[in-house]
């Protein structure tokens, strides 16, 4: 029997997930002896795929598109971040073979913010865009971080309406209004959901439009000349938000690579008890990129 620790990502079409190289990168920073394989799982193959990896000595997973709701039902036990995001990223094999379920991509994000793109969320006027599972998984931390407020605005209103409401008691949430509501100019980022004068510090694309090359809609007070525009879809090529929000005059536009990068670290972190560097693994992969 293999002796070496085992990983793996699992996803569905993930043919092209950079998720091994990352690992076998920090592998090589922090000289732990592990394997790092891919698993492209179809929905109804998840259970049984999970349960022989982790019947056969695999110590840890990382979760990704379509399947981290199913991994949240499957855990034995969840961290606090896991339960308020309603998803799992990374699963963890405990001594006593039970799998411990966290999420670590808002801190991911949290982390690519303030760290890489050292962006102070303190005091930072937020606009949410989407209301699904990627959405959920930011606001808790985002909200941790002390950013004065977060409004959320989404095709179907009454999700971001139903996620504003479940978040209220961490911080400053609301729902953008409704395409067509009455308008009226305000100096905050709350109470009302709209656009701060000035526009937001910081706009986040949590949709998944940009996999379709479709840009989801927005104010068009919502970008000044001080926003951080981000996406947290990572595309090859600049996706249509970011360029959107080049052209309509954003300080900066990005995507999500760090925050894959860093949700990584994360989850190594949590396997391995030790935080790997994450610089020289971005401008790695950025400069693979071209
Ligand atoms: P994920 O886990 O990636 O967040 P999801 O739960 O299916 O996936 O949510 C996708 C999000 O992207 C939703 O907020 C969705 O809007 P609706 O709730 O109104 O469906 C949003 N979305 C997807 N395609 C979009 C588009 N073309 N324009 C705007 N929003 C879009």
């Amino acid at each position: 029997m293999n002796s070496i620790d085992r990983y793996a990502v699992i996803g569905c079409d993930i043919g092209h997930s950079r998720s091994p190289q990352i690992h076998a990168m920090f592998a090589r920073a922090t000289h732990q002896a592990l394997e790092y394989g891919l698993l492209d799982t179809p929905p109804a193959s998840f259970h049984a795929v999970v349960r022989d990896f982790f019947a056969h000595g695999g110590r840890g997973l990382n979760v990704t598109v379509p399947h981290k709701q199913a991994a949240l039902r499957l855990a034995d036990s969840l961290t606090t971040r896991a339960q308020r995001a309603g998803a799992v990223n990374t699963l963890a094999r405990g001594e006593d073979g039970k799998l411990l379920g966290d999420n670590t991509d808002g801190a991911g994000l949290v982390r690519d913010l303030t760290i890489n793109l050292r962006c102070t969320l303190r005091g930072a006027r937020v606009l949410l865009l989407g209301a699904g599972g990627a959405a959920r998984g930011v606001l808790a931390p985002l909200l941790e971080a002390g950013v004065a407020g977060v409004v959320i605005r989404n095709r179907h209103t009454w999700r971001a309406q139903q996620l504003a409401s479940e978040f209220a008691e961490l911080g400053a949430v609301v729902a953008a209004p409704a395409a067509g509501a009455a308008k009226k100019q305000q100096t905050s980022a709350t109470p009302s959901g709209r656009a701060p004068d000035g526009g937001f510090d910081l706009i986040l694309n949590a949709t998944s439009a940009s996999l379709r090359d479709e840009l989801p809609s927005m104010p068009a007070d919502a970008v000044g000349t001080q926003t951080l525009a981000y996406d947290l879809a990572y595309a090859d090529h600049d996706t249509i938000f970011v360029r959107w929000a080049r052209k309509a005059g954003a300080a900066r536009a990005v995507m999500g690579l760090g925050m894959l990068v860093e949700q990584a670290a994360e989850s190594f972190l949590l396997w391995r008890g030790v935080r790997p560097d994450t610089a020289p693994v971005l401008e790695s992969l950025r400069g693979a990129k071209t």
